[in-house]
C-alpha cells in the first residue's frame, strides 16, 4: 500500500520522472561529450543500440550495418551496451585504416569482450593475441602453410565428396555441413598430421565443437557485455555443456603434443605442432608461445578454416543452383580445358577465367565474413576527420563494401562478369575484400582459395546441381553469414 501511495503522490513522481530524465542526459552528455566521434544512432543508457538490432535485424546483423550506413554515411558510430564501436562502411576508409594506419589499427580489443577473457585464459592463440606473440604464431601458421602440400590434401578429401554426392543418386543431400567433415580432415592434416576416420570419437567431438560456429554471435553475444548473465539457470547449464565438450577437445589435443613430443624428429615438419616442436628451442620469440597457447591456437583455427570454407561451398553451390546458365558456362569452360578423364587442378586456374570469375562473384555475394574481426586503436587516430578514440572497437563492414552501389553495377545481381576485364581476365577491384586487409587479414587465405576453387571445379566437373528446399539468398548471420539451409540434388554427368 505505501508504495501505491507514493506513486499515486503526484509531487514525488514528477521527482522521480525528473531525476530519470537527468540521469539520462547526464549519460548521454557523458557519451557524446568525446566531440568528434562519427555519427550514429540514438543511444540508450546502460543497453546502448544492443536492442536496436534485435526484432527484424533478429539474425539479419549485417542489415542492420548496412542501413545504418544508409543512413549516417560511410564511417558512423554506435554502442553496444557501454562499448563505443566504429564501422568503417566503404572500402576506402578500411584501407585508410588498416592498411595506411596499420601501426595503430592492427591490435584486437581481446580484453573488451568476457568470452574472449575466458577463452584466453587456457592460452591465446592467432585471432585474439597482440604485438609480438601474435607476429611469432602468426609466423608458425604461415610456415606450415607454406611447407605442406595442400593441394594434395585439398585433392584427397575432395574425391570424398565426389563419392558422396555419387552415392546419393540425385537424391536430396542436406548442404548444412556437406563440407564440414572434408574442411576440417584437411585443417587436421595441417595441424595435426593426418585425418580422421569416420566414426572416430574424437573426430565427432571435433565437429561436435566447430559446429557451434554456425550459430555462435561472437562479439556480439550480450554474454560480453552483461557477464553476470551467464549465472541465468538456462545460460548456465548451456555453458557448461559447452566449456565441457570444449575441454574434452583441449585435453584430446594437448594429449596429441605429448605424442609428437615423444616422436619428434628434426626432420620435415609434417605439421603445425612439428613446426612448433622444432623451433621452440632455438628460437627467443617462441619463449612467448606456451603449450596453452598453441592448444588455443588449434582449437581456434579448426572452425576458422573449416566453418568459413563450408558456409562458402554452401553458396556457391546455392548460386550454382539459381543459375543454371551460369553453372552451365562453368561445366563447358572446364570439359574444354581440362575435359573428363583427370581432376581438376589448381594450376588450371588460369585457362578457366569465367570460372575464376564466378567464384570471385560467389565470395562477393556471399560476404561470409560480413564484418571483420574487430580491432582497436592503441592511441587516439583521427580518420576523414572524426576521431577514432583509444581502445573503441573499429569493424570494417565488409559486406557493405561488397554491396555498395558506387563500386559496383547492379550490386545485387549475381555477374561472374564483372570480375573479368577487356581481355577477358580475372580482376579484382579494391572494394573485394573478402579476407579484410591489412595485417589482420585472414592468414589462411591462400588455403580457402585454394579448396574453393579445387572443390567447385571438381563437383561441376562431375555433376549438374539442383535443389529443393528454401533456396533463398537471404543470409543468416551468426559470427558468419551463411545462407538458409537447403537441398542439393547431384546428378552424375557422365
Ligand atoms: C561426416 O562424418 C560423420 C561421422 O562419421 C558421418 O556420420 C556423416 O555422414 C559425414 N557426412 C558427410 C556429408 O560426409
Amino acid at each position: 500500500m505505501d508504495v501505491l501511495n507514493m506513486f499515486s503522490d503526484l509531487t514525488t513522481c514528477t521527482l522521480l520522472v525528473g531525476l530519470v530524465i537527468v540521469l539520462l542526459i547526464a549519460v548521454i552528455m557523458s557519451k557524446k561529450e568525446q566531440s568528434g566521434i562519427p555519427p550514429g544512432p540514438f543511444a540508450w543508457p546502460i543497453v546502448g543500440n544492443a536492442f536496436s538490432m534485435g526484432g527484424k535485424y533478429k539474425g539479419k546483423r549485417h542489415k542492420y550495418f548496412d542501413d545504418m550506413r544508409k543512413r549516417y554515411g560511410s564511417i558512423y558510430s554506435f554502442y553496444f551496451a557501454s562499448q563505443l564501436h566504429v564501422v568503417l562502411n566503404d572500402a576506402d576508409s578500411i584501407e585508410e585504416a588498416f592498411v595506411k594506419h596499420k601501426s595503430e589499427f592492427s591490435n584486437r580489443p581481446a580484453d573488451s569482450f568476457w568470452i574472449v577473457r575466458e577463452i584466453n585464459k587456457y592460452g591465446t592463440g592467432i585471432v585474439w593475441s597482440n604485438d609480438d606473440a601474435w607476429k611469432v604464431k602468426t609466423g608458425l601458421a604461415h610456415q606450415i602453410l607454406g611447407e605442406s602440400n595442400l593441394e594434395d590434401m585439398v585433392r584427397a578429401e575432395t574425391k570424398v565428396v565426389l563419392d558422396v554426392l555419387s552415392q546419393s543418386d540425385g537424391k536430396p543431400l542436406a548442404s548444412q555441413k556437406l563440407f564440414l567433415n572434408a574442411t576440417v580432415n584437411i585443417i587436421s592434416r595441417i595441424l595435426l598430421g593426418s585425418r580422421f576416420d569416420d566414426n572416430d570419437p574424437d573426430f565427432l567431438r571435433i565437429i561436435d565443437v566447430v559446429s557451434t560456429a554456425f550459430t555462435n554471435e561472437g562479439t556480439f553475444s550480450m554474454l560480453n557485455v552483461f557477464p553476470k548473465l551467464r549465472f541465468l539457470p538456462c545460460i548456465a547449464s548451456k555453458l557448461r555443456v559447452l566449456f565441457d565438450k570444449v575441454g574434452t577437445v583441449r585435453n584430446y589435443l594437448s594429449g596429441q603434443i605429448s605424442e609428437h613430443e615423444k616422436q619428434h624428429t628434426k626432420d620435415k615438419p609434417n605439421d603445425l605442432i612439428d613446426v612448433y616442436l622444432s623451433k621452440k628451442d632455438q628460437d627467443d620469440g617462441m619463449k612467448l608461445v606456451s603449450k596453452g597457447d598453441l592448444v588455443r591456437l588449434i582449437l581456434e583455427v579448426f572452425p576458422a578454416a573449416s566453418v568459413t570454407t563450408t558456409i562458402s561451398l554452401n553458396w556457391a553451390l546455392l548460386y550454382m543452383i539459381l543459375h543454371p546458365e551460369i553453372q552451365k558456362k562453368c561445366q563447358d569452360e572446364i570439359e574444354s580445358v581440362v575435359g573428363t578423364d583427370r581432376m581438376v587442378h589448381w594450376s588450371d586456374r588460369s585457362k578457366l577465367p569465367y570460372t575464376q570469375a564466378t567464384l570471385l562473384e560467389i565470395q562477393r555475394v556471399a560476404s561470409v565474413a560480413a564484418t571483420s574481426v574487430p580491432h582497436t586503436p592503441t592511441k587516439d587516430v583521427v580518420l576523414s576527420g572524426f576521431l577514432i578514440p583509444k581502445d573503441c572497437i573499429v569493424i570494417g563492414n565488409l559486406y557493405s563494401c561488397h554491396f555498395d552501389e558506387q563500386t559496383w553495377d547492379e550490386p545485387l545481381v549475381f555477374k561472374p562478369e564483372r570480375f573479368l576485364n577487356d581481355d577477358g581476365n580475372p580482376t579484382k577491384p579494391p572494394a573485394f575484400m573478402p579476407f579484410s586487409v591489412g595485417p589482420r587479414s585472414c592468414p589462411g587465405q591462400t588455403l580457402a582459395v585454394l579448396e574453393l576453387f579445387v572443390f567447385f571445379t571438381n563437383i561441376l566437373q562431375k555433376f549438374s546441381l539442383t535443389g529443393s528446399g528454401e533456396l533463398s539468398t537471404d543470409g543468416n548471420y551468426a559470427i558468419f553469414l551463411s545462407p538458409p539451409p537447403f537441398l542439393i540434388h547431384a546428378k552424375s554427368r557422365q
